[in-house]
């Protein structure tokens, strides 16, 4: 959905504007989520799994600047993708209709400076404006940073999902389920 830009201040004094995605942010949207992918092993995919062309990427983002029930944000430093956040509703089931999954990613430069708790607080906001009574997440086990930000912003665990994730080298990660009531 669109929403209004917001413009906060880093911990190194810089400014980030946090905003919606855009179809022409597609090009530079495919290089950033390569580029996360190699960065870290706490999201999903692997680097050879993103895939999406252009036009691929132009539609996905036009539409989910058109859905009211949906918001993916972009965090923007120095002109230059520093990473993003979405929330998506659970189902159009009346009984999950109240609950929506939290993902987010910056590229590792842009860690520790603040965009995260940031862009938590506006996500907050507006998945409340949307509807939303709950967001859920999921986060690895030993992803500390990504913990301690998730606690700060409210979310509480709720329970461990064993083996959740599972690499190339054959090793597993368990997932740590995350909730935080709006
Ligand atoms: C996890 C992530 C989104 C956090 O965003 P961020 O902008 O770095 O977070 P913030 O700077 O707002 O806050 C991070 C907090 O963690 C703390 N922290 C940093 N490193 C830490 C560590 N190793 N252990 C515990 N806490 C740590 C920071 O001090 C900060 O807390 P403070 O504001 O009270 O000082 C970001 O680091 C990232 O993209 N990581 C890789 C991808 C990822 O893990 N995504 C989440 C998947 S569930």
């Amino acid at each position: 959905m669109k929403f209004e830009p917001r413009t906060i201040t880093l911990k190194d004094g810089r400014s980030c504007i946090l905003r919606p995605t855009h179809p022409d942010d597609a090009a530079e949207m495919i290089t950033y989520l390569k580029m996360i992918s190699e960065e870290t092993r706490f999201v999903l995919r692997n680097p050879d799994e993103v895939t999406y062309t252009l036009e691929q990427e132009r539609e996905i983002l036009g539409n989910l600047l058109e859905d009211q029930g949906s918001v993916m944000m972009l965090a923007v430093v120095d002109g230059q993708v520093a990473g993003n956040c979405s929330i998506n509703g659970m189902g159009n089931k009346r009984r999950i209709l109240h609950r929506c999954s939290m993902a987010i990613a910056l590229k590792k430069e842009f860690w520790n400076l603040g965009i995260g708790t940031a862009m938590i607080t506006y996500l907050t906001e507006l998945a409340k404006q949307i509807g939303f009574e709950q967001m859920e997440l999921d986060v690895v086990a030993d992803n500390e940073r990504g913990r301690k930000l998730y606690e700060k912003c409210g979310f509480v665990e709720t329970g461990r999902r064993m083996r959740a994730m599972k690499y190339d080298d054959g090793t597993y990660a368990d997932e740590i389920v995350m909730i935080k009531l709006l």
